[in-house]
């Protein structure tokens, strides 16, 4: 049975069962991730779109037989939408896509949860499904006001759901011109602010020069691990202007330059992994989970033979520490990791999630990352820090700084 508890469920006696109606979910996000990819090339294709439905349809009556209320209706409000598409009372766009993909992330994200905790905090899913099912009954006309709305619910970020809902469409605007940040040298310092960050949006991805020949080497570690493996392209200077521009909107509480060394050295120790199990696709075995866990050991151990990177050392080893406790290698929890690591893991997590397949199929938009990161606020990731990324994801978007990838490139 299921006691419902305002946002909260509990399951009681139905626990193993569940682990088979998330297989079933599972098998689900994938078919709808394939069939929208699919019908971006042929919008008016019923089959797709009978596929998509079929696949809500399923989930939603899997939900029911475990009387997790609010997961029918969630499901059940996505499949008017599709019926809408079906009926051609809507026309298939991206927001409409957007909208269907972050909802299935949203049905995958509860019953994960639901399946490992025997509970999960609905957080914003009762709007979600009002908005929906608002813009659903208005219809055609409507999509531009009521869609956004739906999506700042979907994603979850505070600042987007109060200016969707104060009428006010997210901004994704060209900036102005600014100058290049290679030109630039950037000297120690220990404070970068949110005018920093902006002034070097422009090419954000291109990181700044460093006199400071310890960096250059950790650097040059790091993209010479990033050109090992062709869908990690680029990954250094990705992950280390994301947790500079976090820590930078902090207002910079963890050492600039400790966390710039963390950020080429995290992961270094993954190149010295053999091909196989870098370039694995199937579940490691006990032993090889060891060796790609003790990754971690590698870019720390060189850090802290250094002289004065102690901090940065610290922030490698702890860099897949999980603010809840379920993170490698010693199961730290909450404040017990330092901060630095607590930015890396929602950093590396953002790069795997946009980057991480080489089709397309299996890699999330932006805005599907954002989404799952805020899903996961207070549980995976420190809500805090998850704050301060919205921050500069957002100020990142409006400088375009997202867009190659959003076009798949
Ligand atoms: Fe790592």
């Amino acid at each position: 049975m299921t006691e419902n508890n305002s946002d909260i469920f509990v399951l009681v006696d139905e626990y193993d069962d569940i682990k088979d109606f998330l297989d079933e979910v599972e098998e689900k996000h994938v078919e709808v991730e394939s069939a929208l990819l699919r019908l971006e090339d042929a919008p008016d294709s019923t089959e797709l779109l009978n596929q998509v439905f079929r696949a809500l349809h399923t989930i939603k009556g899997d939900a029911n037989i475990f009387h997790i209320d609010p997961m029918v209706d969630f499901a059940h409000s996505v499949e008017n939408l599709v019926e809408g598409l079906r009926e051609g009372e809507i026309k298939y766009c991206k927001q409409i896509s957007e909208i269907i993909l972050l909802s299935m992330d949203r049905l995958l994200f509860i019953t994960r949860e639901v399946a490992k905790n025997g509970k999960v905090d609905l957080g914003e899913v009762p709007k979600v499904i009002e908005s929906i099912n608002l813009l659903v009954q208005s219809g055609e006309d409507k999509i531009k006001e009521y869609a956004p709305l739906v999506q700042a619910y979907l994603s979850g970020d505070p600042d987007k759901i109060r200016i969707a809902e104060n009428g006010g469409a997210i901004e994704v605007d060209e900036p102005e011109e600014t100058p290049a940040p290679e030109q630039q040298v950037v000297q120690k310092k220990q404070d970068i602010d949110i005018e920093l960050v902006q002034k070097t949006h422009k090419k954000i991805f291109v990181l700044t020069e460093t006199l400071d020949p310890d960096l250059q080497l950790f650097r040059s570690l790091g993209e010479a691990v990033d050109d090992s493996n062709h869908r990690w392209a680029n990954r250094t200077a990705f992950i280390a202007s994301i947790a500079l521009g976090t820590n930078g909107v902090a207002g910079t509480p963890v050492d600039y330059f400790q966390l710039e060394a963390a950020c080429y050295m995290h992961d270094i120790g993954m190149g010295f992994l053999p091909d196989e199990i870098f370039n694995k696709k199937g579940k490691y075995t006990n032993e090889e989970l060891k060796e790609v866990q003790d990754h971690v050991y590698v870019g720390s151990g060189l850090l802290k033979r250094m002289m004065g990177w102690e901090p940065a050392a610290e922030i490698v080893e702890q860099h897949h520490e999980q603010f809840n406790g379920s993170g490698y290698p010693k199961q730290l929890v909450g404040e017990e990791i330092c901060d630095g690591a607590r930015i890396m893991l929602i950093c590396d997590a953002f790069f795997a999630m946009t980057h991480s397949r080489p089709d397309r199929v299996n890699r999330k938009s932006i805005m599907r990352a954002v989404a799952e990161i805020n899903a996961s606020a207070g549980s995976q990731f420190c809500p805090f820090w998850v704050e301060q990324f919205n921050k500069v994801v957002k100020i990142q978007l409006m400088a375009g700084a997202f867009k190659d990838l959003e076009k798949g490139e």
